[in-house]
């Protein structure tokens, strides 16, 4: 199987999201051998976006995840909200948490513990920035992450645990990473995941993120054992996400 994720970012009123999540089911109407595609909308499109999605096999995601239950965390969405609001998957760790908002090892680790005693199912976000990528560090700084997110967490062997490699240099760039780097990081973030946590091979799915488009796509879902991309920019084009579904279509069926 392979999984797209089309996270819309700080973009998009509720009428705009629903429009856009309608468009991407017309896509999937009547084919066959799709990829699993999940939309995280702004939290407050969730709600209306999980109605239009009703009986659709699009799934519904949320781009952050609270730390606590509930309380005096005035900006944070609960575990429990987001299930609430219908939400399957969870992005954590995203690089602009991380970079823009100053979100640390530590709290990412937070929300990721918050998440794995819940339903959601999560999809943590790593990668190196340019300049760790330039002192050819991008290894350690990925496994720091990966250490400091997962290690001792106590995750259930029967819930998927998807991790998102998205250097930060490849986000809203010009160029994706190569397809040779992806291979090499995405094969190692498995390696070094399957060691901390002890999951089974099939619970582990390493998606990568970073300006795919319907142009790359499918050089980066055919190539080594990728399980998905994440997608920004794009996934706001309906052309665009069409073409990074059909080229996950025809990678399923190549492989078949
Ligand atoms: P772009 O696809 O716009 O580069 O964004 C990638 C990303 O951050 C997805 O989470």
């Amino acid at each position: 199987m392979k999984y797209i994720i089309g996270n819309w970012k700080m973009n998009l009123g509720i009428r705009e999201s629903v429009a856009l999540a309608r468009g991407v089911i017309r896509i999937t109407r009547g084919k066959e051998g799709l990829p699993e595609i999940i939309i995280c909308p702004a939290f407050t499109a969730l709600s209306e976006v999980k109605k239009t999605l009703a009986h659709s096999r699009v799934s519904l995601g949320a781009q952050n995840c609270g730390v606590e239950k509930s309380g005096a965390f005035t900006g944070e969405i609960s575990a429990g909200m987001l299930l609430d609001a219908e939400c399957k998957y969870a992005l954590v760790g995203h690089s602009e948490r991380r970079h823009i908002f100053g979100e640390s090892n530590e709290i990412v680790r937070k929300r990721l513990e918050a998440m794995s005693k819940t339903k959601l199912i999560p999809v943590l976000c790593v990668g190196e920035p340019k300049s760790e990528r330039d002192a050819g560090n991008e290894e350690n700084y990925v496994t720091d992450q990966l250490k400091s997110a997962l290690d001792g967490l106590s995750l259930n062997k029967k819930k998927p645990l998807f991790i998102a490699y998205e250097p930060v240099w490849a986000i809203g760039a010009k160029e994706p990473a190569s397809i040779a780097e992806m291979i090499n990081l995405q094969a190692f973030i498995r390696l070094v995941a399957k060691k901390i946590t002890d999951l089974p091979d099939t619970s582990i799915k390493i998606l990568y993120g970073g300006s795919v488009d319907s142009e790359n796509a499918y050089s980066f879902l055919r190539e080594g054992e990728v399980d998905g991309v994440l997608v920004g920019g794009a996934s706001l084009s309906i052309n665009k996400f069409e073409g990074i579904i059909k080229a996950a279509s025809d990678v399923i069926v190549a492989q078949q």
